[in-house]
């Protein structure tokens, strides 16, 4: 309010909303609005995890995915006990139809899966993953086996990297993006409180990530539910956001030493749910988190562990 204010003062509108940073709602994917604004992808995961998406009939009729009022809830087969020789375990990936380049998204969750093996992740991808050729470049808030806090990366091709200071209130974990130096952990920056991810996340009813893609930065937000610092645009899920009232970012990647414009493509908005694979699943991560045995045979065994492994969505927002 006060930028906007001040601007009305000192500019033209024109110039004005070029300073500060009005976006507009484009898309908002609200309840069963998901249904025909993303794609459930059937295919098989690039990394590896123990794990069947399922199509959008399917989904529906398992009741894996149910889509009604404000909500949209995606899960795993919490049921089924699975023989090694079976397809792993059910569940859902959801990609947008449309792709975005600079934009904000506000994804307002109220749960996120939980639960030993899973790795969950909402994030935005270019088109060519996982050929790694072109713009292999996006952002993603995931991590694994319930281990908070939340970390927000970005995986790059060559020459992206960032630097150690920036004005950010979560802690770098990485700082080159590049997938093929860093071992594909990419550059990360460890949000500051534990109710950012996992249990702790869902105890609060979740909150609110939104991310915001400019020309020349890319910055991420993190409000849990009772926050008191949650901007009124973003609870209220109004028609337009003003990032510049938004405050310090939790993760801040600017372009001083990575071409922001480069580097990114048209990117889909991905919500996913994976179990073990190349990273939950390393026994040492797996294990690490306190979790039993391997996680493959955790997976296949324990379907009553999955009863909290799913995504309650209120809305996903996009506004350029
Ligand atoms: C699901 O999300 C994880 C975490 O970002 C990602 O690495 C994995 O490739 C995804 N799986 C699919 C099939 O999209
Ligand atoms: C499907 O899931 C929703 C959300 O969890 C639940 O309210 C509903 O009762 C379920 N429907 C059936 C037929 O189990
Ligand atoms: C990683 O390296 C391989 C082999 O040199 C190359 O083909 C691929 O394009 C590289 N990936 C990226 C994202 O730069």
């Amino acid at each position: 309010m006060y930028s906007i204010h001040l601007c009305a003062l000192l500019f033209t509108s024109f110039a004005c909303s070029a300073f500060a940073a009005n976006y507009q709602l484009s898309d908002n994917h609200v309840g069963s609005d998901f249904l025909s604004s993303f794609v459930h992808e059937a295919i098989a995961d690039p990394t590896h995890g123990r794990v069947t998406y399922v199509d959008q009939a399917t989904a529906i009729a398992q009741n894996l995915t149910f889509a009604s009022g404000d909500t949209l809830i995606m899960r795993a087969d919490s049921t089924t006990r699975l023989a090694p020789s079976d397809a792993g375990r059910k569940s859902v990936r959801i990609r947008s139809v449309k792709t975005y380049t600079t934009h904000v998204t506000v994804f307002d969750i109220r749960h996120m899966p939980q639960g030993c093996g899973t790795w969950p992740a909402a994030w935005e991808i270019g088109d060519d993953w996982p050929n790694l050729v072109e713009n292999p470049t996006y952002y993603r808030l995931e991590g694994v086996n319930d281990q908070s806090p939340n970390a927000m990366t970005l995986h790059t091709s060559a020459n992206c990297n960032m630097p150690a200071s920036r004005d950010e209130t979560g802690t770098p974990t990485g700082n080159n993006c590049d997938v093929n130096t860093s071992g594909n952990t990419g550059c990360g920056v460890q949000a500051p409180t534990a109710d950012s991810y996992g249990p702790a996340f869902n105890a609060i009813g979740g909150g609110w990530y939104a991310m915001e893609r400019t020309t020349t930065f890319i910055k991420v937000w993190f409000w849990g539910r009772n926050s008191g610092n949650v901007p009124s645009d973003v609870r209220n899920g109004g028609g337009s956001v003003n990032t510049d009232a938004w405050g310090t970012p939790t993760a801040f990647f600017p372009n001083s030493q990575c071409d922001i414009n480069s580097h990114f493509g048209p990117n889909e908005i991905v919500i996913n749910l994976t179990f073990c694979g190349d990273w939950a699943g390393q026994s040492g991560v797996f294990n690490g988190a306190g979790c039993p045995g391997d996680c493959t045979t955790f997976v296949d065994e324990n379907p009553s562990a999955f009863v909290n492994a799913f995504w309650n969505i209120a809305a996903v927002r996009v506004y350029t």
